[in-house]
């Protein structure tokens, strides 16, 4: 298992693992982001068994005793199975997640207190790095789902939204929208609700300069056409989903 690791906007970091077993024949990327500050911040810690692998990378530019944060998506095992892991070995570390997964799972699951993230609360990374917390119940799926937005560089860090398949370059200025309505065809992994447009808009809003996607290359370009486009897809499936 090989880890890489590339700069995908100013100080910050994609680790990517290429798992070609996974939607044969294209395969599968499950993808970290390592945020650079006084206070580094880790978004998404991977699977367990795939923690060495993400480790040696990450030291490749940073120690992994220096991280302070740990964050993800929602809690699922590609988001979050090694967050003990990451505990352990970085000891003024803490989890950081929204009211509803540290409730519902964090608070018995992690080795370690959470810190309680109020929706549209800001973590001051020092260095000029400040991530926003941002809660989007049930998108693309988990009651306790949220994203992380870093406001210096634009930068959405966006989980499983743009899912794709395959093993493109780590930054792409290409099609991103395509891709993701494909592999939602192949997989079905969100949950379409009513509101899930509504909530995909309000992440348009913030009109990011860079989508960091867990599975797929990070986009550099338009992202709030990109997630109204999304958003447009998933109208209408619910619409047909309805009909
Ligand atoms: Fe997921
Ligand atoms: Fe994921």
């Amino acid at each position: 298992m090989d880890t890489k690791i590339d700069e995908i906007a100013d100080g910050i970091f994609r680790l990517s693992t290429f798992v070609p077993e996974i939607g044969p024949p294209d395969g599968f990327t499950f993808n970290q982001f390592l945020i650079l500050g006084d206070d580094p911040l880790l978004f998404h810690t991977g699977l367990r068994r795939m923690f060495p692998s993400i480790r040696a990378a990450l030291e490749r530019v940073l120690p992994s005793d220096r991280l302070r944060w740990i964050s993800f998506g929602h809690y699922e095992a590609d988001e979050c199975g090694a967050m003990n892991e990451w505990l352990a070995v970085a000891p003024r570390s803490q989890v950081a997640h929204g009211q509803t997964a540290c409730l519902v799972s964090l608070n018995d699951m992690a080795d370690r207190p959470p810190r309680i993230l109020q929706d549209g609360e800001v973590i001051d990374l020092g260095l000029g790095k400040r991530v926003r917390y941002i809660d989007t119940p049930h998108v693309p799926h988990g009651w306790e789902a949220g994203v992380l937005y870093e406001e210096a560089t634009s930068t959405l860090l966006c989980g499983d939204l743009f899912t794709q398949l395959g093993n493109r370059a780590a930054l792409t200025e290409g099609d991103v929208v395509g891709p993701a309505i494909a592999a939602e065809d192949l997989f079905g992994y969100s949950t379409l609700s009513p509101t899930m447009g509504a909530t995909i808009r309000t992440l348009a809003a913030l009109s990011p300069r860079t989508l960091a996607l867990m599975h797929g290359p990070a986009f550099r370009g338009d992202g709030a056409t990109a997630l109204r486009a999304l958003a447009d897809d998933y109208d209408r499936r619910v619409r047909q989903a309805s009909a």
